[in-house]
């Protein structure tokens, strides 16, 4: 066990190695749903895409060998329930995202859906006075729609009806994907998170490196890092590639690559700002056609919002100037604008406290990727732990883990649920 050896404590050896085989059975099933792809050879399952139907039925028969009740919400998240001690008792939600970007990785959101379900699975079937209900939310990446969070903003209420009309790139709406996976939009309320919530865990990857720098298998996320998403538009003259001279062209691609370049020089200048072009469409998008328009995403981060913010009003003042330079227009719709979001102070105090009784080292950490947790902590307390990324390799194939860590992870969790069950 890399850096931990000899280092866990809760519930002795035997405890600790059903611990790991439990660990081996969850890298096993992140493993088998990253088979479940829109492309073969590699990892892509956007929102209520067919192999999410897959997903669905696999991940539906662990809950229910783990004793849980199994529903989809009308947002498409898959919602596993595992009773109290008594009837009407409030709900710890554990999960994260079930939804992938392309050529992903194994671990990225599923791993926490599969740790909900071992954290359920390791209590034998014992009850706790809580329901504990395990969330595969549909869709955190904000791929297919370019807006992210779907499947939390479903159950935190903050689901604008205005999203719904929201397109893809073939023309389908949120709506109509949702009407085509069989479930209806117009009932979206009721995926709302009602009963009593005593919070919402997520456990997910790093997704960098700074656990594998520091040798540490985990670490309590302090705060998650605010987005903001950009859909930004350069609209030229189409012409003939061939017969229009170089001067006087109406290019909306170069005008698009040049903000991009300015966009990352504007970006190295201030300590960490991040911001990204990962989607470029030029229209009409032939090799002997000068673009007349060309689509980017933009993708903004900053810890201060007031920073992002201003870092967003740079980057489209440039747009402007860059694209008045060249005769061209230049316009933007907002797609996001996620604030910085502190987890649960109280929450942290007791994931502190569990991992010291297993006895591993830990430390705190903000998180730079977005996550359903900052979402769900607008209904209800939030908190995250996060577990290693060998290499800080995430949102590619190469996405790992150790299995050692997951074990850990598992052993946090349960200490978790003893500090709840002692002191809901
Ligand atoms: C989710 O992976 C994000 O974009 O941070
Ligand atoms: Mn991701
Ligand atoms: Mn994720």
């Amino acid at each position: 066990m890399s850096g931990t050896d000899g280092a866990l404590s809760h519930g002795g050896p035997a405890r600790v190695n059903s611990d790991v085989a439990l660990a081996r059975a969850v890298v096993d099933r992140c493993r088998r749903l990253a088979a479940c792809s829109e492309e073969p050879g590699a990892t892509t399952r956007t929102f209520l895409s067919p192999p999410m139907r897959e997903v669905h039925a696999l991940v539906t028969d662990w809950m229910r060998q783990a004793h849980m009740d199994v529903t989809v919400d009308a947002a498409g998240n898959l919602r596993g329930v595992y009773a109290g001690d008594r009837a009407g008792s409030p709900h710890l939600y554990i999960g994260s995202h079930l939804d992938t970007v392309p050529h992903a990785g194994a671990f990225d959101g599923i791993l926490g859906v599969m740790l909900g379900v071992a954290v359920v699975e390791r209590l034998e079937g014992r009850r706790l006075p809580f329901a504990i209900e395990v969330v595969g939310f549909s869709e955190e990446e904000g791929v297919r729609f370019g807006t992210p969070f779907i499947g939390s903003r479903a159950l935190a209420g903050t689901l604008d009806a205005d999203l719904l009309d929201r397109v893809d790139a073939g023309g389908v709406s949120i709506r109509e994907a949702i009407r085509v996976y069989g479930l209806d939009a117009d009932r979206i309320d009721d995926a709302r998170a009602t009963h009593g919530a005593l919070g919402f865990l997520e456990i997910h990857i790093e997704q960098g490196p700074v656990l594998d720098q520091s040798n540490l298998p985990l670490a309590v996320v302090e705060t998650i890092v605010g987005q903001t998403r950009l859909d930004v538009t350069f609209e030229g003259a189409a012409n003939h590639a061939g017969t229009t001279p170089m001067a006087g062209r109406r290019d909306a691609l170069t005008g698009a690559a040049e903000w991009v370049v300015a966009v990352e020089r504007e970006a190295r200048n201030l300590a960490g700002l991040v911001a990204t072009t990962g989607v470029i469409r030029a229209l009409p998008g032939a090799t002997n056609v000068i673009a007349a328009s060309c689509r980017c995403s933009l993708d903004v981060r900053h810890a201060s919002d007031a920073q992002r913010h201003a870092a967003v009003d740079r980057f489209t003042a440039a747009a402007r100037a860059i694209a008045s330079a060249r005769s061209l227009t230049a316009h933007w719709a907002l797609a996001l604008d996620q604030p910085a979001v502190a987890m649960d102070g109280a929450l942290i105090e007791r994931l502190d406290r569990a991992v010291a009784e297993v006895g591993v080292p830990s430390r705190h950490m903000a998180s730079g990727a977005g996550h359903d947790a900052m979402v769900m902590a607008s209904c209800m307390p939030a908190a995250m732990l996060f577990v290693r990324s060998p290499g800080g390799i995430s949102h590619h194939p190469d996405e790992a883990v150790e299995i050692d860590d997951v074990a850990v992870a598992i052993g946090v969790s349960g200490a978790l649920l003893d500090d709840l069950s002692r002191q809901p």
